[in-house]
């Protein structure tokens, strides 16, 4: 038995990947102590996240909640979730999201505009974080001068995430959610009473057609697109800086080459997953990789650990930006596949197609540990300060 680390731990956040090579060899973890189960390995962590029958998504609400609200889409099963699923699915097509690709471009380049005069950045500050924010602001019809209040709000949901393993964080997480519903109301009145063209019109159609989809849920829905989209990407794009900064013969390839750069995104993805883990809850007492996992012990899929499976992947830990096939889990699997999956990849390709085009020789310009997003089930940095050269 090994000691299971502190999982929200700076030194841990810092460097996990030590800890999933241990627990991939004893995998699955059983923790009774702690009433909490991990898995490791690709091949499982793939059947976990097939079978929403055995591996359910839906945690039962805590003790003391008063008239518990139905769980939003990332947290229910179906039939729920395939209804929730429906609604917002058709917005998020690869081929409705082809359509953003010119206004993604035009938003990278005002953006990278003034790092391109001086020479250097925050990655974070200029690129990484607000692009995400933009574009999903303007596929829901969310005015520009609410931006800022999103960061808060995006932040602070993020770190809450964690929390329901660790202990506290709930209250916080409430008050957060009181403050977006508030904003959130106030926009679907209006457009209740002046329809545009945007998500958030379609949604309340959604609900005023009477396809069950009350207006809890539709807040609901609004809070997790905003949620579940916008650190992520962020995280993307300024882990893949530190990979290519880490591996310049690799980002040699494809500054030749820039058709590489989605081959390129998706082994970033692979070995630098923004989304390091997911939780399930098995409806009944399961037997995974000869040990039995008792009915309700929330278990840990450890994506980022199957993305490192040398079972799976050869030579795992290289990174190369040409790996065919990649059947990495960055994304999940399953039914509830990164609904932003095509939007992600999309929002990094032109970043980088931007700054490779009008830059290189990139750097960090400190060193050292980066300051990091403070919750095992994310990876990413809050700043990262590089210098390049323009071109
Ligand atoms: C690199 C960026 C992203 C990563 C790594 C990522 C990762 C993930 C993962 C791993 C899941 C599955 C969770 C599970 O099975 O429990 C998921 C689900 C989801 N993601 Fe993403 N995501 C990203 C970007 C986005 C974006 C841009 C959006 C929104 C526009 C988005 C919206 C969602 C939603 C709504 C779900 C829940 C889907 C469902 O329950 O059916 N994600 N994402």
């Amino acid at each position: 038995m090994i000691a299971a680390p502190n999982i929200n731990d700076p030194a841990f956040l810092e460097n996990p990947f030590p800890f999933y090579e241990m627990g991939r060899a004893l995998s699955p973890l059983v923790l009774h102590e702690r009433g909490l189960a991990m898995v490791f390995g690709y091949e499982d962590c793939v059947r976990i996240l097939k079978d929403w029958e055995t591996w359910s998504s839906r945690f039962p609400p805590p003790p003391d909640a008063e008239n518990p609200p139905e769980p939003m889409m990332l947290n229910s099963d179906p039939p729920r979730h395939t209804r929730l699923r429906g609604l917002v699915s058709q917005a998020f097509t690869p081929r409705m999201v082809e359509q953003l690709e010119p206004r993604i471009r035009e938003i990278t380049r005002e953006l990278l505009a003034p790092a391109l005069e001086a020479g250097r950045c925050d990655l974070v500050a200029t690129l990484a974080y607000p692009l995400p924010v933009i574009v999903i602001a303007e596929i829901l019809g969310i005015p520009p001068e609410d931006r800022e209040r999103f960061k808060v709000w995006s932040d602070e949901a993020v770190a809450s995430l964690g929390s329901g393993l660790q202990g506290g964080g709930r209250q916080l997480r409430q008050e957060i959610f009181e403050e977006m519903r508030e904003y959130f109301t106030a926009m679907v009145e209006e457009r209740r009473e002046r329809p545009r063209n945007d998500l958030i019109s379609g949604l309340v159609q959604a609900e005023e057609a009477g396809e069950r989809l009350t207006f809890a849920d539709l807040l609901q829905m609004l809070v997790l697109l905003l949620v579940a989209g916008n650190e992520t990407t962020t995280n993307l794009i300024s882990n893949a800086m530190l990979e290519f900064i880490a591996h310049p013969d690799e980002l040699a390839k494809f500054e030749a080459e820039p058709g590489l750069i989605p081959s390129a995104i998706e082994e970033v993805l692979r070995l630098n997953s923004p989304v390091q883990a997911t939780v399930r809850r098995p409806t009944r007492d399961v037997e995974v990789g000869g040990r039995r996992i008792p009915a309700n012990m929330p278990t840990v899929v450890w994506l980022a650990a199957a993305n490192r499976d040398p079972a799976q992947f050869p030579d795992p830990l290289r990174f190369d930006v040409t790996r065919t096939p990649n059947r990495h889990l960055a994304f999940g699997m399953g039914i509830h596949f990164c609904l932003g999956a095509p939007l992600a990849r999309l929002e990094a390709k032109v970043a980088y197609e931007e700054l490779l085009a009008r830059a290189t020789g990139f750097e960090r310009t400190t060193e050292g540990p980066l300051p990091r997003v403070p919750t095992f089930i994310m990876r990413g940095v809050l700043e990262l300060p590089i210098a390049f050269r323009v071109k």
